[in-house]
């Protein structure tokens, strides 16, 4: 028998898994408020990009497994399960998740599910919305099930990420929603991905846990490049050797000008806001966002040090400026913490990025000009700047980008490049948690000081 999906939402989240779950053979309606965005998914326009969404969004709408609705009173009518997978973005002025389009959503389709259809929570959420879920949709229906499925795709590799997961984490009351969410993901787990049963409340803090704990060790790995750097170490060094340590494991550890994007800031945020009602300190993750705010404000330094000491009147080309490589999305991109401060002091910037400078935009001083052509980004500039490592930033004509520049002076923020080869080229180069190499090429020279 086919299950009947609803998959309220059509974000980064909701559309990935109506696409990946009409594919492994599911029937799917993905809602969501937003007429015009429902609109272009219905004509088969996607509106953000996502590497190998636009081949299987394609294959789903042919097959007539996936299909888009704004009234969700209709999509759910049929639904065996409705994932619920709109925004939790972090509340003004307090910090808390906001849920109100989490319970908008709860309230839209109460009167419309079947009575013995299974609402879950794909969203984050805090511990006990799930439960706030169920008491609001018991008005309409009293024997209403609930469940928690949070989702861990990263953006750029959320098709790969939904398709491979690590593990499918599954917070339920009983079997019988245990074995519902098994069906679901049927294809996935005979294939061998591990599973979790747990509460309802345990998968709610899985996933804030997971997400407060790699920021952790971002934060940390920031830390680390500021002391690899004081103290004539090599961070590419020090963590291959941390690496080969199980317990610490080679992922996670590429340096970058600090954390971004949609989830991890908000989910820090939350985690701690959870803690603090429930009386629990949690001293470790209170300053880890505060140590992603300093490790920007150092890059910001370093910038300022590679330009020798003012970047007033300077022009600077940024490469890059989504929160990282393979996305469009702009939300809490470093880039936008960064950017302003040197435009503040009088820089004046440039900027390309492959997907992302529309999303940029409307986020950004005017001081910073949009600069579709990579040919010409770094032309007199005294300075360029790697913001996101997009993997075409590597092919750059760098000996013609050095000879064209006004100060062949590059600040890497990802270590995209190798140092020996860009001080060979002619550059002043200062990447992450690297000894900066400031005797190449046209450059000023910085004191050691203004770089740190
Ligand atoms: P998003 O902002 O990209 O999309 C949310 C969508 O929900 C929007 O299209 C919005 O119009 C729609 N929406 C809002 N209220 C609605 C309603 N009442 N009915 C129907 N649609 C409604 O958000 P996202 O990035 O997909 O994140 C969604 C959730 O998934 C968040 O809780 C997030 O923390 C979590 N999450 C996100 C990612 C990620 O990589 N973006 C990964 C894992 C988990
Ligand atoms: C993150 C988690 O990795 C996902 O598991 C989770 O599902 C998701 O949040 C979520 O809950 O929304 P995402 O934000 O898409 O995914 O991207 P990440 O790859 O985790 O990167 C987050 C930030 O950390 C980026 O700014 C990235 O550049 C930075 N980063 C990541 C590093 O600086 N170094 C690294 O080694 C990894």
């Amino acid at each position: 028998m086919t299950i009947k999906i609803c998959i309220i939402g059509a974000g980064y989240v909701g559309l990935v898994s109506a696409t990946c779950l009409a594919e492994l053979g599911a029937s799917v309606t993905c809602v969501d408020v937003d007429a015009a965005k429902i609109a272009r998914l219905s004509r088969g326009e996607l509106p953000i990009y996502e590497p190998r969404l636009p081949d299987l969004l394609d294959r789903a709408r042919a097959s007539g497994r996936l299909r888009f609705a704004i009234d969700p009173a209709e999509a759910v009518r049929d639904a065996d399960v409705v994932f619920i997978a709109v925004g939790t973005p972090t509340r003004r002025g307090d910090g808390h998740a906001d849920l109100s389009h989490v319970l908008a959503a709860a309230r839209q389709i109460a009167p419309h599910l079947r009575p013995d259809a299974l609402v879950v929570t794909k969203s984050t959420v805090p511990v006990g919305t799930t439960r706030q879920l169920q008491r609001l949709l018991a008005a309409s229906n009293p024997g209403a099930r609930v469940a928690s499925n949070p989702e861990f795709l990263r953006e750029g590799s959320a098709v790969h990420d939904f398709m491979h997961p690590d593990r499918i984490v599954f917070g339920v009351d009983c079997a019988r929603d245990e074995r519902l969410l098994h069906a679901v993901y049927a294809p996935l787990v005979t294939r061998g991905t591990r599973t979790v049963t747990a509460s309802i409340e345990t998968a709610e803090l899985i996933k804030y846990a997971s997400n407060a704990f790699l920021a952790t060790k971002l934060s940390f790995l920031s830390e680390l490049t500021e002391l690899s750097e004081a103290t004539g170490a090599d961070i590419d060094g020090v963590t291959a050797g941390m690496a080969l340590d199980p317990r610490i494991g080679a992922q996670y550890l590429a340096p970058g000008p600090g954390f971004g994007g949609s989830c991890l800031p908000k989910d820090v945020k939350g985690y701690l806001r959870t803690a603090q009602q429930h009386g629990v300190s949690c001293r470790v993750v209170e300053t880890v966002m505060e140590a992603n705010a300093a490790h920007q404000a150092r890059m910001v330094r370093k910038i300022r040090g590679a330009l020798g000491g003012s970047e007033a009147g300077k022009t600077i080309a940024v490469l890059g400026l989504t929160f990282k490589a393979d996305t469009d999305d702009m939300r809490y991109a470093p880039a936008l913490a960064i950017l302003p401060s040197l435009a503040d002091r009088g820089a004046h910037l440039r900027a390309h990025d492959p997907q992302g400078m529309r999303e940029a935009r409307p986020w950004l001083p005017p001081e910073v000009t949009m600069w579709p052509e990579l040919d010409t980004l770094c032309d007199d500039a005294d300075c360029v700047v790697v913001m996101t490592e997009w993997p075409q930033y590597r092919h750059l004509d760098l000996a013609r980008i050095a000879t064209r520049m006004n100060r062949a002076v590059m600040v890497d923020l990802r270590n995209l490049f190798d140092p020996a080869r860009m001080s060979d080229l002619g550059f002043a180069y200062h990447g992450v948690g690297r000894q900066s190499r400031p005797h190449g090429g046209k450059s000023l020279a910085a004191p050691r000081a203004a770089l740190a």
